[in-house]
């Protein structure tokens, strides 16, 4: 995680962002605090701290980042230059910390995490707003995993963690309709238990979520009916108020990266 120490909406390159909306700076170290504490005190996760930087307002979404796959770590190619500004600061982060980092060709974008989702042995690879498709060969070879490609069809959900979160080996949360019909059909076979969320909820940012064993992190403000639906697969629900956040784009599960 990487505190908000300079956190801003700076620049808009999703429809979340305006640059006459801005966070209250305060209220948002608040919820990163929360956030931060809920992690390591209460669900007792080890959590490694990026130092904040000026000049960089989105580094607070780690997740966004790369993605790490045990000692070695396969930085983002940002789509936006506003973004591609993180990229020398993680790859000297994580050569430093001693992990093997690798780069895809740049003309390939790719964004990490945000994009990129195990479920079980396969991951998922969510494209088009941000990252590019091609990018799924490249991964499979490095990973030598099966990866599949989904499309994203809703700009609001520019990001594969803004509509789809794995739970678990068989669950998964979902926004269907950031999804084309492929797609759907592709993650309905793959997830055997496949929780749709409303638009309502979709647009609160309930999937961006942080799934550890049985304990989900959540922005907060989901509906009784997703509550419900969560209480029933006996996953214990921990809401966070990331309301400074959303006005960024990103919610709970973008602003950590798993190592
Ligand atoms: N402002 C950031 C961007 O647009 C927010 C990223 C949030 N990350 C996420 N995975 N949703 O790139």
């Amino acid at each position: 995680m990487c505190p908000p120490t300079y956190y801003t909406v700076a620049y808009e390159i999703n429809p979340w962002m305006h640059v006459t909306q801005q966070p209250n700076h305060a209220r948002a170290v608040r919820q990163w605090r929360a956030l931060h504490h809920l992690l390591t005190r209460t669900l007792r996760v080890t959590v490694w701290l990026l130092r904040a930087r000026p000049g960089v307002p989105d580094l607070v979404f780690t997740a966004n980042a790369g993605l790490a796959w045990g000692r070695t770590f396969i930085r983002s190619n940002f789509r936006h230059p506003q973004r591609q500004r993180e990229e020398p600061v993680m790859e000297r982060h994580f050569r430093q910390a001693g992990y093997r980092v690798l780069t895809l060709p740049r003309r390939h974008n790719f964004e990490g995490e945000g994009d990129a989702l195990w479920m079980g042995g396969t991951l998922v690879l969510g494209f088009r707003f941000r990252s590019d498709a091609a990018v799924h060969e490249q991964l499979a070879r490095l990973l030598a995993a099966e990866v599949l490609p989904v499309e994203l069809v809703d700009r609001r959900f520019y990001h594969l963690d803004t509509c789809f979160a794995p739970l678990g080996p068989k669950t998964a949360l979902w926004y269907p309709r950031a999804f084309d019909r492929y797609g759907r059909r592709v993650l309905e076979n793959l997830v055997p238990d496949l929780v749709a969320v409303s638009e309502a909820d979709a647009t609160r940012f309930v999937c961006n979520a942080i799934a550890l064993g049985q304990d989900l992190v959540l922005p907060a403000g989901g509906s009784a009916r997703l509550k419900r639906q969560l209480g029933r697969r006996r996953i214990a629900l921990h809401e966070v108020d990331l309301s400074e956040f959303l006005k960024a784009g990103g919610a709970a599960k973008c602003l950590v990266l798993r190592l």
